[in-house]
């Protein structure tokens, strides 16, 4: 990570035009490394998102006993094996990745020794306590900094505990976590969830050779069950790209006139494909093509074409399945005709960012009505394009820096985000790919823009 902040002008291009496939899921990449990690025998990733949050898992897992190499275009980790892993020489460092710290959090819970976790100005503003809750329950010892935060020091149950655990806020990390930590229980661990949250856990366990059983129970929750102590197999994975990095071109190409997009090979899960839904409820010219399976997840071509797009209610209940998207639909609200109402957001206040209040704050710097009422966001758009012109604070949120250099390739003024150097936790080559396609993303010199290099 550049210890320079790097500012980025994005002015009004387009239309945007080719075929693309974004760098692999985040989310399934942090799986796919730690679970991998922790199997016996060898595990080969295609498609691994070699983003900044990505590698920290990967230096992690590491130090914990794992050898993980890259080979070519695929990525070889040699398990540690159910009892391998070893406590870690140096504190683990998580950098900006949530999903890193609270997933990992949760195999650690486990194991019988201390390691120390930490993150960067960002991830140590994030709460652990919702991670940190049922840990304990399972007998593992937090060190944690007031409320919860990071730097901790974690201590393994050298008994654990299993447990059956009701979420109390809708999170696959929360969910995840307490599923890793089973895997080290002797007996059955437990994990109830009344909202349905991202399944990639449960799935990469299952390919991976885990006992794993999903129940409705009676009100309508689920009831996700693994038994330990576990022993997985590595075996073969390839990872589809991140529909939460695909929404951004795709998102551009539908505000951005005469733009026809194909964007390939992306994960369409339908507990990630909440945008898809909302947006095509606007009026996008969305196809869906070529579905088909890839290790056990749902992967598609997406045909996109501009088009106009109307506001709409979002419901609280389809908040977990495009939660990390709603900064880049507030874009394509903005320039929707009518009034969109995003519902139950209060998880986007602890985001990288407080996302609710950095994209109010920044439309409202580019010209759009914005109002938050409790949870819920509401975009009054007109139908045309945001005049735009600010410079925007990212906060280190790379999806904050990636929505609003989306909103100047259609604003009427350039628009500045302060740093772009985050968008490669989970983007690498953004500014590249986009611009690829039509767009117009420069470094910010303090009197010339150059081109983005
Ligand atoms: C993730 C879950 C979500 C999401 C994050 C990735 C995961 O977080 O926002 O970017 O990989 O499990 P929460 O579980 O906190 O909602």
């Amino acid at each position: 990570m550049n210890a320079k902040p790097q500012p980025l002008v994005s002015s009004a291009s387009g239309p945007l035009k080719g075929a693309v496939i974004p760098p692999g899921d985040k989310s399934i990449s942090h799986r796919a490394v730690m679970l991998g990690g922790l199997a016996e025998g060898v595990t080969t990733v295609r498609g691994l998102l070699e983003g900044e949050d990505v590698m920290r898992t990967i230096g992690a897992l590491r130090e914990l006993g794992a050898k993980i190499e890259k080979d070519g275009d695929v990525w070889r980790i040699e398990g540690a094996g159910p009892k391998g892993l070893r406590q870690p020489r140096v504190t683990l460092d998580m950098g900006n990745s949530g999903t890193s710290a609270r997933l990992l959090m949760g195999i650690l819970g486990t194991r019988p020794f201390a390691s120390s976790l930490t993150g960067d100005a960002s991830l140590r503003k994030r709460p652990m306590g919702r991670v940190i809750t049922p840990l304990e329950l399972m007998g593992a010892k937090v060190n944690s900094r007031p409320g919860g935060r990071l730097p901790l020091t974690i201590t393994g149950a050298a008994v654990p505990v299993p447990i059956t655990y009701a979420l109390p806020v809708a999170s696959a990390q929360v969910k995840s976590a307490v599923l890793l930590a089973g895997l080290g229980a002797q007996g059955t661990t437990t994990v109830i969830e009344k909202t349905p949250t991202r399944d990639h856990t449960e799935r990469m366990l299952r390919r991976l050779g885990a006992s794993l059983t999903v129940e409705k129970t009676g009100d309508g929750a689920e009831a996700i069950s693994v038994t330990g102590p576990a022993r997985l197999e590595g075996r073969s994975v390839s990872i589809p790209a991140d529909i939460s990095s695909a929404a951004f071109p795709l998102v551009a190409a539908l505000l951005c006139p005469g733009s026809a997009l194909e964007i390939k090979n992306t994960g369409i899960n339908p507990r990630r494909a909440g945008l898809i839904t909302t947006l095509k409820e606007m009026g996008a010219d969305i196809e869906i093509i070529n579905e088909r399976d890839e290790n056990g997840e749902p992967v598609a071509d997406l045909a996109v074409r501009a088009s106009p797009l109307e506001g709409v209610e979002v419901p609280a209940q389809r908040a977990p399945s495009m939660i990390d998207e709603y900064p880049i639909l507030a874009i394509a609200a903005a320039c929707a005709k009518g009034v969109t109402r995003m519902c139950g957001l209060g998880e986007l206040r602890v985001k990288e960012s407080d996302r609710l209040t950095l994209v109010a704050e920044g439309l409202r710097a580019c010209g759009t009505r914005v109002e938050t009422q409790g949870d819920d966001l509401i975009v009054y758009g007109d139908g045309l394009p945001p005049l735009g012109g600010a410079a925007i604070a990212t906060a280190m949120d790379h999806r904050i820096a990636m929505s609003f250099l989306v909103l100047g390739i259609i604003a009427r003024e350039p628009v500045t985000i302060d740093d772009g150097c985050m968008i490669a936790t989970s983007f690498p080559g953004f500014s590249e790919m986009m611009n690829g396609l039509g767009a117009n993303i420069r470094v910010k010199q303090s009197r010339l823009s150059e081109p983005y290099s």
